[in-house]
């Protein structure tokens, strides 16, 4: 039912990991190789030498939000090309912008030549190099990256967006992306740059950069949709598309369908709740909310932007007035379909990837 084509691959369920979570050492690796709803696997986004990333705590979430300045930690790509031969599942390496031009043409080049490696996932969106910008909010920046590390590249590779927010922007980008043709694009990186405050200790929930980072979680959801909606609209139909931002129920993972993805990523789930548990829910109630609307499989699901007006199904919308005391996802009426966040008091403060103990 949830059988998904990705490259030349069927893979049991659309989920992968995305870039940065669980994916650092081998241990996390070998981890979610083991993990029978998580498909495909990405690795931390490398760089050309191995890293220790940014100062601790640089990583936190809440119900609502994460917010994350890694600052790039990684083992350095050779540890990630000598990863590929031990992991059984189809595995993408991210490769970061933080070098050279040329060292990341070097890192990609050398990468693509293992037959191992599924494919390479470009990072241009990376918001936490203090001084350096995003290449992928560069244009003519962005079509240089494109032109120098994608031409005569010969492994499949994707993209990793990062989430635009003005028409003209969004036009820009697909006309670049329309030029190199991805295998797939991923919408959308971490929103750059969110500040969370602890208000009861007065100080900022990461170290890192005056407490800004990347932010993730259920509340990016909104714009997620529309990076992937909107380009669901503007590159060809055959552009695969991964929607990745928000997802943490079965009914996130449905609305990213809707808008238009083939396939999803997920992050701050799986730190919330383990990679095991979270995709093992989150395919459950997918699977459960498939059969409720008699789908047979997913890739009945049209997206939204592709069905024709007399198509829409024309439901009555019941506007329940609004009850203060639900719980947070006890606001979407197929609310039996989420579990309800953990207790408050079981929330980690913080986690200090990618040193992470995993529990599964
Ligand atoms: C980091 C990299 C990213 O691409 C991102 O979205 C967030 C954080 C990092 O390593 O700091």
């Amino acid at each position: 039912m949830l059988t998904t084509k990705f490259l030349n691959h069927t893979l049991p369920t659309p989920i992968m990991n995305s870039a940065g979570v669980f994916d650092t050492t081998e241990a996390e690796l070998l981890h979610l190789d083991k993990i029978p709803d998580i498909s495909a696997i990405v690795s931390k986004s490398t760089t050309f030498k191995a890293r220790e990333g940014n100062d601790h705590p640089r990583y936190f979430h809440d119900p609502y939000c994460s917010v994350n300045s890694t600052g790039l930690a990684n083992y350095g790509y050779l540890f990630y090309d000598e990863m590929a031969s031990k992991l059984t599942k189809p595995y993408i390496v991210s490769v970061a912008s933080l070098d050279s031009i040329e060292e990341m043409k070097h890192v990609i080049d050398h990468l693509a030549k293992n037959p191992k490696i599924t494919a390479i996932e470009i990072n241009l969106s990376c918001p936490n190099i203090v001084g350096k910008s995003q290449p992928a909010y560069d244009f003519p920046r962005f079509d240089e990256y494109l032109k120098t590390l994608t031409t005569d590249l010969t492994k499949p590779w994707g993209i990793k967006l990062p989430p635009y927010f003005d028409n003209q922007h969004y036009k820009e980008a697909a006309t670049i992306l329309k030029k190199y043709k991805p295998h797939y694009i991923s919408c959308i990186n971490s929103i750059p740059l969110a500040l969370h405050i602890d208000p009861i200790k007065e100080t900022y929930s990461i170290k890192p950069n005056n407490g800004r980072g990347g932010m993730g979680g259920l509340s990016i959801k909104q714009i997620s949709l529309a990076n992937v909606q909107t380009f669901r609209q503007l590159m060809p139909p055959e552009t695969v598309i991964i929607g990745c931002g928000g997802i943490t129920s079965g009914l996130d993972l449905f609305e990213h369908i809707l808008a238009g993805a083939n396939l999803v990523q997920i992050g701050t789930q799986l730190i919330r709740e383990t990679p095991q548990k979270a995709t093992k829910r989150i395919t459950q109630e997918l699977q459960q909310l498939l059969i409720k609307k008699e789908y047979a499989s997913i890739k009945e699901v049209i997206p939204l932007c592709q069905r024709g007006e007399r198509a829409m199904p024309s439901v009555s919308i019941d506007h329940t007035p609004f009850d203060e005391s639900r719980p947070l996802l006890g606001l979407c009426p197929l609310q039996h379909l989420s579990l309800p966040f953990e207790e408050e008091g079981a929330l980690p403060p913080s986690f200090a990837l990618p040193y992470l103990d995993s529990e599964v």
